[in-house]
């Protein structure tokens, strides 16, 4: 049995989740529970950022505490995530005492390595980012996030020595010691490290009130970013001794955006440098995705609720649509007419449409268990084809292999015409119903790490209980060695909209 790790961002907590935090969480979750299937062990982690200048002022905006806003808005991650059907191990979030303590534990250990040193930083600063933009950065002058002028601030503040680390960090990218994907988003990381100069990073701020003391001079707090990132030790139990690293560490992959992949490429691993951590073993940044065309925004007011839109389709034709639309990896655009299409065609008249057939035909029949060659080969090579994508996070190949899968049985029941058998061979009948159950089966299973609701009502009508389903995944693979006794008919998977 292996282990697996992955992580999704911690998500500003500042923010409503929308369809952009979804569409990672799902990805992630879809490799979580593919894991699980295949008998991995897993650990997935998400959570929410919750400290920082922009959260302070939305609370005092709202007229709460920030711990109280952290508090509201945190719950409103967790409970869309359990409307989707998020499998996570645990939801960190950095205003726990634990993540606290862990993260000055680990300031101080790189204060005592000499990693750490006061100076004074003068920079151009965009309040809402929280962040310093180098002149070079901006856009006419203008934060190229928000469009609004920085303004200029000299902070006492404390220094991590990222520039130590750029060599050894081309090196570890160059020879895949640390692993980039896409392929794309690697070379851009490498075109960076190149051909820039790493500058040490400010890591403290006087002026943030609502962060994490810094040890050594608590008029400082510590940077967000530098403590989020620690997440990912703290949130599977690291105690904050870099001898003494939690059993699933380090994680196996790292999802999130483009958006991020510097801090995670660059700034997150030489933190782990220089405490001495092994080093992720795998950074995936997917690409972003605009909806109807639209950039999502707050000042467009665009945001997209993922609960309204699985509302429409179901949670499992969210978690379907939101990886089958765009090639992982890639930029895409989405769009609610883009979904109708792709659930009417793939979901309610694709797999819906095959289920009920399947079901109605073996209504009240003995089915006895027959192996159809062409059906074993059939499905060697779909499964093949489809764990491979998954292990390359192609979703929607995994997905197409699916949808192929699906086609080859329609055909089959075309050309058998399973309907007048019954009259002219019942032997052949019992085989090519039995086939179709099996195949179903196999459709269970493929689609489990998708969607996993529809999963369990397939499996449920198969008569097939958890036990049998969580029996050694080779077992399951076969083709042909499943009996089933009591098949009962579901309601409509995917009802046409
Ligand atoms: N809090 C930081 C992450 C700290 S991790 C140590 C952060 N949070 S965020 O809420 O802004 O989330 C950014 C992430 O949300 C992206 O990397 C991506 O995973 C997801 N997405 C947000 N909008 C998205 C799209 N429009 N398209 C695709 N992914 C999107 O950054």
């Amino acid at each position: 049995m292996s282990k697996f790790y992955i992580t999704t961002p911690i998500y500003y907590v500042n923010d409503k989740p929308h369809l952009g935090h979804a569409y990672t969480t799902v990805a992630a979750d879809v490799l979580a529970r593919y894991h699980r299937m295949i008998g991995d062990k897993v650990f997935f982690l998400t959570g929410t950022d919750e400290h920082g200048l922009k959260i302070r002022k939305s609370a005092e905006k709202a007229g709460k505490t920030p711990q109280e806003w952290c508090d509201e808005n945190s719950a409103k991650f967790e409970l869309v995530w359990d409307s989707l059907n998020i499998s996570y191990d645990n939801f960190i979030r950095t205003t726990n005492p634990s993540h606290i303590e862990v993260v000055k534990r680990a300031i101080k250990e790189l204060v005592e390595k000499n990693l750490i040193y006061r100076g004074k930083y003068e920079g151009l600063y965009c309040v809402d980012c929280e962040q310093y933009y180098s002149p070079k950065e901006l856009i006419n002058g203008l934060c190229p996030i928000h469009r609004k002028k920085p303004v200029k601030l000299v902070e006492d503040c404390y220094f991590f020595k990222l520039s130590a680390f750029q060599k050894i960090l081309l090196k570890l990218i160059d020879d895949k010691g640390l692993i980039i994907e896409p392929e794309e988003r690697k070379n851009e990381v490498l075109g960076f490290l190149k051909s820039e100069k790493l500058e040490d990073i400010a890591i403290t701020r006087e002026r943030v009130r609502w962060g994490i003391p810094f040890p050594e001079n608590e008029s400082q707090t510590i940077y967000v970013w530098i403590e989020a990132l620690l997440n990912y030790l703290t949130g599977i139990g690291w105690q904050g001794d870099p001898k003494e690293l939690p059993e699933f560490w380090p994680p196996d992959i790292q999802l999130m955006a483009k958006d991020i992949l510097r801090f995670h490429a660059v700034v997150w691993p030489a933190m782990l440098l220089a405490l001495e951590i092994p080093l992720p073993k795998k950074i995936f940044a997917h690409g972003f995705f605009t909806f109807a065309g639209q950039k999502m925004s707050k000042s467009l007011g665009n945001i997209i609720d993922p609960v309204e839109i699985a509302n429409l389709f179901s949670s499992d034709g969210l978690r379907y649509l939101l990886l089958a639309s765009v090639p992982f990896g890639q930029d895409g655009d989405i769009s609610r007419g883009k979904f109708y299409d792709r659930y009417n065609s793939d979901l309610a008249n694709g797999l819906g449409n095959l289920v009920s057939r399947v079901l109605k035909l073996a209504k009240n029949k003995k089915i006895t268990v027959y192996r159809d060659k062409n059906f074993q080969e059939k499905v060697k090579v779909i499964w093949s084809n489809y764990q491979k994508a998954l292990e390359e996070l192609a979703f929607e190949k995994a997905i197409s292999e699916i949808q192929s899968f699906i086609s080859f049985v329609n055909q089959f029941i075309d050309e058998k015409e399973p309907w007048k058998l019954t009259k002219t061979d019942i032997n052949e009948f019992n085989n090519v119903i039995y086939t179709l159950l099996e195949s179903l089966r196999h459709l269970a299973w493929l689609i489990y790490p998708f969607m996993p609701e529809t999963s369990n009502k397939i499996f449920s009508a198969l008569g097939i209980d958890k036990d049998e389903k969580t029996k050694e995944f080779t077992e399951a693979k076969k083709f042909g060695e499943v009996k089933f006794e009591k098949i009962s008919q579901c309601s409509p998977l995917f009802p046409r909209l």
